[in-house]
Formats: structure tokens, sequence, C-alpha cells
């Protein structure tokens, strides 16, 4: 298992974290001969990082993005992961992406259809789940990552890799990612800023008994990163 903690002040986190990101996907394209896949989280700590990370030399065209979760609203909506990601980063770049959801398509036939585009598009590895090269993270003061957050039906999925999942603490629906797809990426990066979220962190790796959705990340992903600020 390889974890490595980088942490950086709050003045410096958006450029270091670029810039850590950025050697992963050169790393992974320099040790690919075809296209990468990455998934992306939404929230706002991702978005002034993805605008520099935009403007850093990488072969974006090898590069296809999907989402790690996303709300269920319209596309077009200012609360949208996708639409956020696509005005910052996605439309500046000349990657192929994906957004989870579709005007006019129910959530649940959403989150059905991304399930195949996975199938079709990334490696399926002999288990059945689809390999992402990289998955970048975040995660919440509750020790939510993707939109798996504490007590909901989402945790327990251990079939399917895309799922909507009821979030009565928010009073909505989240389309996430499942843990099986989660853990079975060649690596995966956590970033998050604040002295609450890297408590939840140390407690983790204490073994301090505390039960967070991000614990299972954490402790059982082969190659995982963290970056915090
Ligand atoms: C979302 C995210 C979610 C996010 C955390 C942290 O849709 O909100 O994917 O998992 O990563 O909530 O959000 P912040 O970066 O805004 O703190």
């Amino acid at each position: 298992m390889q974890k490595i903690i980088y942490k950086s002040n709050i003045e410096d986190f958006d450029i270091f974290s670029a810039n850590i990101i950025a050697d992963a996907i050169k790393n992974l394209l320099a040790g690919n001969s075809n296209e990468i896949s990455i998934a992306l989280s939404g929230g706002n700590t991702p978005m002034p990082i993805l605008n520099i990370l935009k403007d850093i030399n990488i072969d974006w065209s090898r590069i296809s993005f999907f989402m790690v979760d996303e709300r269920c609203v319209s596309i077009e909506d200012s609360a949208c992961n996708y639409n956020n990601i696509n005005n910052v980063f996605f439309k500046k770049i000349s990657s192929r992406s994906f957004s989870m959801i579709e005007d006019g398509v129910s959530y649940k036939k959403a989150s059905e259809n991304y399930q195949l585009l996975l199938q079709d598009n990334l490696t399926v590895l002999p288990s059945g789940v689809p390999e992402f090269d990289l998955i970048l993270l975040g995660m919440g003061e509750d020790g939510h990552t993707a939109s798996l957050f504490p007590n909901t039906k989402a945790l327990e999925e251990d079939v399917s890799y895309v799922v909507l999942n009821e979030v009565p603490q928010l009073s909505t629906h989240r389309i996430t990612l499942s843990y099986p797809v989660l853990l079975e990426s060649k690596s995966v990066i956590v970033l998050f800023k604040g002295k609450k979220k890297e408590q939840i962190v140390e407690e983790i790796y204490a073994d301090k008994g505390a039960s967070y959705p991000i614990d299972k990340i954490a402790k059982e992903h082969s190659n995982i990163k963290w970056i915090i600020g």
C-alpha cells in the first residue's frame, strides 16, 4: 500500500495541489501508450485548482474525464458539478468529458446509463469493475466522500458501480460512484482544507475507532495521496 500525505499552507494550497495532480497525470500518461481515464469530484475545493491545472502543459487529448458524483439538478443549474467544472476546466482543454446527468433523463436511468458508459470506455478488470487511472476525491466535515454520506444506503453497495443515493441529511438524492469502483482505481488523490477534516484523517490512521465513509478509502486503497491544506 502506498500512502503519501502532503501538507500545504492555505495560501499555496491551490497551486501546490495543481502541481501534484499534474505530476500524477504526467506519470500516468508516460506509463501508458493509450488514453487515461480520470474521475473528478465536485464541491468548492477543486475549482481554483482546476483553473490552474488547465494551463499546465499536458496532452489533454489523451485524457477522458468522468464525474465521481453529481447533484440531482438540471445540468444548467449552478449546483451541478459537471456544469461548474465544465465552465472552469473542460471547456478550456481538449479532453473528452462525460456528465452523469442529462436533462429529460431520470436520475435513476442516468445512473444506470453511466455504469454502462464506464464499462464501455474504461478497462474492465476480471472482477467486472471498471478501472479508473486516477480519481480525485474531496471530503466533508462529516467524513463523506464522493456522495457516500454517513448512514446512507450507497455505503453498502457492492454490486453497482454508479448508484442513485438518497441523502436524508441533505433532503436530496445524489448520483455517486460506489466503493468497488473507487477502491479499484489505479490511484486516488484526496484533497481538502481545514483542521476539522484533518482531524478525521488523524483519527482514522490512529485507529481511534470512529467510522467515517472515507475510512474504507483511507485504509483499503492501495495507492492513496492526501493533499491537506
Ligand atoms: C460534492 C462532492 C463532495 C465534495 C465534498 C467536499 O458533490 O459536493 O463531490 O463529495 O467533495 O462535499 O466539498 P468541498 O470541497 O466543497 O468542501
